[in-house]
């Protein structure tokens, strides 16, 4: 006899308690795995389109060696992408129908990438703060309930801290250098730190789904609390590298043992998650011309691999 859905649920919930991962072929509410399916999806598309704004800079690289990094800084992402959409594969969906959704506006990705890159300091920022808010959403995720997930995190986080460290190195050089060049940060990090905030999403009150993925231990820490944890990383970083963070309400709170700041432009958050940020058009757009110029690239594969599969028969 077949167990009862109770005892499926007891046995998930006993793996939930223990801290013990779900894997592909083990039972699973579907809920959960409609949660994962949304949030596996969305993290892939994020790095298939958080490619766009520094891939805008490779053709304009300062040198050689500038641009041998940013190269290898892209296609990690690409990579990225392509273990999520594994990874997502294993919930009983596949890759093709993920892309149409994010094609069809009914996924989504990271608001961040909505945002333009204006000079080369932004490829240096984007490493420290955009990276370097991934980090701190993505390090919990190693952790999480699901184990394709959770290994596929573990992978992504060692090249994400080495994505950090080269976004931090290139403004450190940068500030050694000319005022212009030391303007140029400045102004780069004046624009990027709101929208890097606002990378964890709505506050812990307005987030309604926060608390089933806490529960299901798909998301180990709350939004506002890894928002916090960024805000303490990040303050002597910017004062290692001479920069000021633009926030007049940014201070050391020694009573919390943290850092006090000001409240995100939420406001903004929605606009550009509907899909009315600077950039969304123009990224929708260019992923649309992309996938619409490599169907034959998927056709001959496909072909190769019939033809293939049709001659090891014979
Ligand atoms: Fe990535
Ligand atoms: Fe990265």
């Amino acid at each position: 006899m077949p167990p009862t859905e109770a005892a499926l649920q007891a046995s998930f919930d006993a793996t939930i308690a223990h801290h013990d991962r779900i894997e592909p072929r083990d039972w699973m509410p579907e809920g959960y795995r409609k949660t994962l399916i949304r949030q596996i999806a969305q993290h892939a598309h994020s790095e298939i389109i958080g490619m766009q704004p520094e891939g805008n800079w490779i053709s304009r690289a300062p040198s050689l060696r500038r641009k041998a990094i940013l190269l290898a800084k892209v296609q990690d992402e690409a990579g990225h992408g392509l273990y999520l959409y594994s990874a997502c594969e294993t919930l009983g969906v596949s890759r093709a129908e993920l892309v149409e959704l994010l094609l069809a506006g009914k996924q989504k990705y990271s608001s961040i990438f909505n945002y333009p890159t204006l000079s080369y300091a932004d490829v240096g920022t984007i490493g420290w703060l955009v990276d370097g808010a991934a980090i701190c959403n993505q390090v919990p995720l190693c952790r999480t309930s699901y184990g394709p997930y959770g290994r596929a995190m573990i992978r992504i986080c060692k090249e994400e801290s080495f994505h950090q460290r080269q976004g931090y190195e290139l403004l450190m050089t940068m500030m050694r250098g000319t005022d212009e060049q030391r303007a140029m940060v400045q102004e780069s990090v004046d624009r990027f730190w709101w929208p890097s905030l606002m990378m964890f999403g709505p506050p812990d009150d307005a987030s309604p789904n926060s608390e089933q993925s806490m529960a299901w231990g798909v998301k180990r820490n709350s939004n506002d609390e890894l928002r916090q944890k960024f805000v303490d990383m990040t303050v002597p970083q910017a004062e290692a590298l001479g920069v000021t963070l633009p926030d007049p309400d940014l201070r050391w709170n020694a009573e919390r043992g943290h850092h006090d700041f000001g409240e995100p432009d939420w406001a903004e958050l929605t606009a550009v998650i509907r899909g009315n940020g600077p950039c969304n058009a123009q990224r929708m757009a260019h992923r649309r011309a992309a996938h619409e110029n490599g169907a034959w690239v998927r056709e001959a594969a496909t072909a190769f691999a019939a033809r293939t599969a049709q001659e090891a028969q014979r």
